[in-house]
């Protein structure tokens, strides 16, 4: 049997419209209904209840007048008919003219359930305040290409963990093996000397101050929630509204950019026997609770965030929550060894006005990536590189490069999958942002001093962790490896470099022959033939031995014809 539903509403909504267009007067709930066709596999009392809700959003813009048992069509309703021939146009247009019409509309199922029971319309109604009626209605007004969909765009990380005891959970082997770890409602937090000691080679992947919190129910990122059940008066508006794993990664990211919470560095899948559970490797804080002066001064910035209108804080009693209540906020308060505080349930938070975070973030990078000429066309300088999500010009086209490069990588038999990935000359780093969508274990970039705060705060935004960066001048002796974090260099060895767009700048650095690279990502200037990059291949291999596994020219953004080729070492 077909069930409660948004789409069930909406045609039903539309028809509703259309019954009281055609009547000349008000008409009773009840001749409406007898007018509405059953639909198939909608049994009567489904179709009552949706009828009943579909009204809800058209009652609330004016376009459906309610007097007693009847109900009749105001003139923006005949307007509004005529306008929106299509059934799911004309809800989202009546649904974003009131709180009470999206709440209906948004979540159907949910929002009748609620009616029904006071208590819980309380609670819908006070998180309804709280996630504002902006970031509600802008879940209607999405583009294809909103930051929602192209966010984040690193991938999550899968690990097969070796140790699976067949039959037992892992949560309950954890608890089991009577390591020191903390339990919280929905996730358990492992702290770094734990996670050393159970997961030894997944936790040598990451910075020794790293612990996991691992969601106690198992699942993929994408397909679960982070609270998964709800407890007695928990508003299900805020439950629903709770940002899915993969957009609380870029709460996270923001908080840490806003020095108001820890360094997430993963989001990973774990393997383990036939189940998969989420975690997040992220940085432990050990300084404890923090004083009160320390905590309503960390608060204070986390309101100041909250009134700037990048995120809320979603919790139906927004600040007055225990979760927000210092010194402790509930446990989820904490100072650095420095006296630092910091937040640390991330999901606490709603980005609302993101897209324009992201934009600005964009923004204020146009001039440390400006890398050529200057186009009066663009508006002056402009970004070298394209920003996922974001709709800014670039000069070099970040998704055909990206194309472009997948096929040559699959030609040549190579992948960055699990690889370190070295990248020279990075930019703005969204080249490294491509390939930790590919699969990347880590990337390291180097630019210029004035570029890699931008790189870093970018691919925070744009929800990526396992990175670093290192701001300096290269020179052809750079010593790239003392720059390298010491955690990484077990994975040094069948690393793979990037090497875009920067042999004119810096050379063949030195360091490239003691690193112990599988294959270099080559990409030649707009000025450089076919038989220019014979010639610099050739000066390349009289000092490392390489093969081209695969080459190829094209064109990309504003730029000219380059050439692009996977280098495989040989010795
Ligand atoms: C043409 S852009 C290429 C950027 C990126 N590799 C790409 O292909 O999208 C050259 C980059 O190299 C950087 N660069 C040039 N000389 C450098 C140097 N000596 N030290 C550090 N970075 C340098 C520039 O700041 C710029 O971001």
């Amino acid at each position: 049997m077909m069930t409660f539903n948004r789409k069930t509403n909406e045609q039903i909504a539309r028809r509703i419209l259309e019954i009281l267009f055609r009547a000349s007067t008000k008409m009773s709930v009840k001749d409406v209904m007898a007018q509405i066709e059953p639909l198939p596999e909608v049994s009567n009392q489904v179709m009552f209840e949706s009828a009943m809700c579909s009204c809800i959003p058209l009652i609330s813009a004016g376009w459906v007048v309610n007097s007693g048992y009847y109900l009749a069509i105001s003139e923006d309703g005949r307007m509004a008919f005529d306008e929106y021939a299509d059934a799911g146009d004309l809800m989202k247009a009546a649904a974003q003219r009131s709180t009470k019409g999206w709440l209906a509309f948004r979540f159907p199922k949910s929002y009748y359930a609620a009616a029904k029971a006071k208590d819980q319309v309380v609670a819908e109604i006070r998180a309804a305040r709280r996630i504002s009626f902006r970031q509600l209605t802008s879940t209607l007004k999405g583009s294809t290409r909103s930051w929602k969909k192209a966010l984040p765009i690193q991938l999550p990380r899968r690990i097969a963990l070796s140790e699976c005891k067949s039959g037992v959970s892992l949560i309950d082997f954890l608890k089991q093996s009577g390591i020191p770890l903390s339990e919280g409602g929905h996730a358990i937090f492992v702290p770094p000397s734990s996670f050393k000691s159970v997961f030894r080679s997944f936790a040598a992947d990451y910075p020794t101050t790293v612990g996991l919190k691992i969601l106690k129910e198992p699942g993929l990122a994408n397909q679960t929630n982070y609270v998964v059940q709800a407890a007695k008066g928990d508003s299900k508006l805020h439950l629903n509204s709770i940002h899915k794993h993969e957009h609380l990664t870029l709460v996270a990211n923001l908080l840490y950019s806003k020095g108001l919470g820890p360094r997430l560095f993963d989001l990973v899948e774990m393997e383990w026997g036939d189940q998969v559970w989420t975690a997040y490797v992220i940085e432990a804080i050990t300084g404890g609770t923090p004083s009160m002066a320390q905590c309503e001064e960390g608060i204070g910035r986390l309101r100041q965030l909250d009134e700037s209108g990048i995120l809320t804080v979603s919790p139906p009693e927004g600040f007055d929550d225990a979760e927000f209540g210092c010194p402790d906020c509930d446990r989820n308060a904490l100072v650095t060894e420095e006296g630092k505080f910091q937040y640390i349930d991330f999901q606490n938070f709603l980005l609302t006005g993101y897209g324009s975070y992201l934009k600005k973030t964009a923004m204020q990078a146009t001039d440390a990536s400006h890398f050529g000429d200057s186009s009066v066309f663009r508006g002056g300088n402009y970004l070298y590189q394209t920003v996922p999500g974001v709709n800014l010009p670039g000069k070099r086209s970040i998704d055909d490069r990206r194309r472009v490069l997948q096929r040559l990588l699959d030609e040549a038999d190579a992948s960055v999958k699990e690889r370190l990935v070295l990248d020279i000359g990075c930019n703005i780093g969204m080249m490294m942002g491509q390939y930790l969508q590919m699969g990347a274990k880590w990337v390291h970039g180097w630019d210029r001093g004035h570029v890699t705060p931008h790189t870093e705060k970018l691919l925070l935004s744009l929800g990526c962790t396992r990175f670093s960066t290192t701001g300096t001048d290269i020179t052809e002796s750079s010593d790239l490896l003392g720059d390298i974090p010491k955690f990484l260099y077990p994975s040094l060895d069948g690393c793979a470099i990037s090497y875009l767009a920067v042999r004119g700048h810096i050379g063949w650095l030195k360091a490239l022959e003691s690193i112990p690279w599988l294959f270099l990502i080559y990409e030649g200037h707009e000025d450089e033939s076919r038989k220019d990059f014979e010639e610099y291949l050739t000066e390349f291999k009289s000092s490392i031995g390489c093969t081209v596994a695969a080459v190829e020219e094209y064109v990309d953004g504003d730029s000219d014809t380059r050439t692009l080729a996977i280098l495989r070492r040989t010795s």
